[in-house]
């Protein structure tokens, strides 16, 4: 681990909004005790424009016996009056969102006028559809400014939104609405991405052929690329049709601080992807405040982060955060790739971009095409970089550094995570030299401690399991459906700790670096999928028996997926099935999914009591063959032998093929 750490320019430090000085005495006061943190927070929501001001600030307890979170209890508010409304007043004609398309010719600025007056023509269709505050309401959705609109009009009236990233299959999209039991579902007719076509809407009607979608009565279509798509006539409504006659005024509906605001589904280390709930009040004061540290946010920015809505980050740091602070935010359709790896370079110039907000595989895949295409831009408008969603490592950070910043522009490296709603560590720019690879400090209000498997917390210089010992109002206040998953998943490890899945490391300055999850959860390219999520994709397949899947290092994505795989009698291991295999994962999860490695064995290294011992097998998948750790436990440890000889053949032949 670098210890190599990266002076800020004289120029960043006397132009950013925080000194050292101040975070250090901000943070101080900010988590001094529960009344301090409430004072830091009260004021904090002083940026927010409420129709009543709460009275309370926090009512928070991690006793599972007496277990609450709450924010802002008897505050009332609505986002969508935070985001746009509040603007309008100064700042009318302000581009609220730049648009790009797919193909470099499209592009489309949306001010905030006109962004407000779109939420109010699609909260007004949605209210006379029958939703109603509480409804839930999926969308899945390509990267064009009506996703944005969809989320912004189910918070004008109330309805919880469910955005499902449209890269997800007809399955997984499926099990969402089954969960959520949504009314309505918002989609397109197709995406958009590296002029490849995504049947959006084709999706949409195999996933509400699923038995318990019934709950769907209508669903809105976007007219995206105008390629035919068959329509339902009693259930699909186009959204410019419907929308047309609405007024530009929507009223906005009442929201009370802790009323729901959306589910986000992401992935466990069990079962099935859980629905992560997120509230008003605590939420979007969040998000704002932290966008605006963490960012450095001016009036005049123009800040592009690539997260796909379906994602938190594109929440929080696309949508709420960057429109409630009422700072232009870009959004990108396409993919860095297309026409040229040239083309991030060419947006950020098109539309001066000052901050760039994306993930170290983004990174990674630009800098393995060389420096040439990056050159051919100038980029001398940005002036702050960050990065989420995984550890970057030291390589990839210097030559977002050097390469796209031009050795100006600090690097935010932002650790956070879909259950913390925004950022909870980060270097907060003008206040410290950057380490490469660390995420460094924790944000105003939040403890972060590393304990050990024992639950002792460390202190001073320490490796262990990351915990934060407080709350925070952006924290998400239960998995939907299933509120003691919530409390087990995250309360009951380290009890009085929320339990993040990560594990720290702390070093002798006190900054923190993020050394990856400590759960079954795999992080492939920022993205979280769980073992046991793709092991059963791989176990719906007729011809296997069993599946173990493990992460395995990764060039591009960070951690690819190896999957150990035991097919049924008769079934014969060739190329053709492994990728018969691999597609239909892809098709039951989405193309996130893909299996890079696929070993075909005959047992799985079990304990006696029948548990598979994955520690075992990322080494075996990472090529590690020897140094394997206690064996003792294996119910017949002659299964390894068998697993290694199958391994090196692969890689072997992978390597043969490079
Ligand atoms: O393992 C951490 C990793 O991403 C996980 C959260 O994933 P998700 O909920 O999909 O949210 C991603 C975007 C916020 C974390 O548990 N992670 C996120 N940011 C970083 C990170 N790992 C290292 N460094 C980061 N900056």
């Amino acid at each position: 681990m670098t210890q190599k750490s990266f002076p800020l320019t004289a120029e960043f430090i006397a132009a950013a909004n925080t000194t050292a000085e101040q975070y250090a005495n901000n943070y101080q006061q900010s988590i001094a005790s529960s009344k301090a943190s409430d004072n830091f927070w009260a004021e904090r929501a002083e940026w927010i424009d409420w129709f009543k001001k709460p009275t309370k600030i926090s009512d928070v307890s991690y006793d599972l016996d007496d277990f609450r979170i709450k924010w802002f209890e008897d505050g009332e508010l609505n986002i969508s009056v935070n985001c746009l409304d509040r603007h309008l007043r100064n700042n009318p004609y302000k581009p609220a969102i730049i648009w790009e398309g797919d193909h470099p010719s499209q592009h489309k600025i949306v001010s905030f006028k006109e962004l407000h007056a779109e939420v109010c023509r699609l909260g007004n269709a949605m209210r006379k559809l029958g939703i109603k505050k509480g409804d839930r309401v999926t969308l899945y959705m390509p990267m064009i400014p009506e996703a944005m609109v969809a989320m912004l009009a189910c918070a004008r009236i109330g309805a919880v939104h469910s955005v499902v990233f449209g890269g997800f299959s007809a399955d997984s999209l499926g099990n969402r609405i089954i969960d959520s039991q949504s009314k309505l579902v918002i989609t397109a007719d197709e995406g958009l991405r590296g002029n490849k076509h995504t049947p959006l809407k084709v999706n949409v009607d195999r996933a509400l052929d699923m038995d318990g979608t019934q709950s769907v009565d209508k669903v809105i279509v976007v007219h995206r690329t105008g390629n035919s798509i068959p329509m339902s006539g009693r259930r699909d409504v186009w959204y410019h049709t419907l929308i047309g006659g609405e007024s530009e005024h929507c009223e906005p509906e009442v929201m009370n601080a802790e009323d729901p605001l959306f589910l986000l589904y992401t992935s466990g280390s069990t079962g099935k992807p859980k629905g992560v709930l997120h509230t008003t009040g605590g939420y979007i004061t969040y998000a704002l405040s932290t966008f605006r540290d963490v960012f450095d946010i001016k009036d005049d920015d123009v800040y592009w982060c690539t997260a796909d809505v379906g994602w938190i980050t594109g929440h929080t740091y696309s949508t709420y955060g960057p429109l409630a602070n009422g700072t232009t935010t870009v959004m990108f359709e396409g993919v860095p790739e297309y026409p040229t790896w040239a083309r991030v370079g060419h947006i950020i110039d098109k539309h001066k971009i000052s901050v760039l907000y994306t993930a170290p595989t983004a990174i990674r895949s630009m800098m393995k095409e060389g420096d040439t295409f990056v050159r051919e831009s100038d980029r001398s408008s940005l002036r702050l970089l960050g990065t989420v969603g995984e550890p970057i490592n030291p390589e990839a950070w210097d030559w977002y550094y050097h390469v796209v910043g031009g050795g100006r522009c600090p690097i935010v490296d932002t650790w956070w995570q879909t259950e913390t709603g925004g950022i909870l560590l980060a270097p907060i720019p003008g206040t410290v030299a950057l380490k490469p690879g660390a995420a460094m400090n924790p944000l105003y209000g939040i403890k972060p401690e590393v304990v050990d498997s024992d639950g002792e917390v460390l202190e001073g210089p320490a490796e262990g399991n990351l915990a934060i010992s407080n709350s925070w109002p952006g924290q998400m206040r239960t998995i939907y459906n299933d509120h003691q998953r919530f409390l087990q998943t995250y309360f009951t490890e380290y009890p009085g700790y929320y339990f993040t899945g990560d594990g720290a490391h702390r070093d002798e300055d006190g900054h923190y670096w993020i050394t990856g999850r400590v759960d079954d959860v795999l992080n492939v390219s920022g993205h979280r999928l769980g073992t046991a999520e793709v092991e059963s994709a791989v176990d719906a397949h007729p011809a296997t028996v069993e599946a173990a899947v493990v992460g395995m290092p990764h060039d591009i994505r960070g951690v690819g997926i190896a999957a150990f795989i035991i097919l049924r009698s008769g079934e014969v291991a060739n190329e053709y099935l492994k990728s018969e295999i691999n597609r239909h994962v892809r098709n039951e999860i989405g193309p996130i999914a893909n299996l890079n490695a696929i070993y075909i064995v005959d047992a799985l290294p079990k304990t006696r009591s029948g548990k598979i011992m994955r520690r075992i097998l990322r080494n075996l998948a990472a090529g590690q063959y020897v140094g394997l750790g206690d064996l003792s436990t294996l119910a017949d440890s002659s299964v390894i032998n068998q697993i290694i000889e199958v391994v090196k053949v692969e890689r072997e032949q992978n390597r043969n093929q490079c």
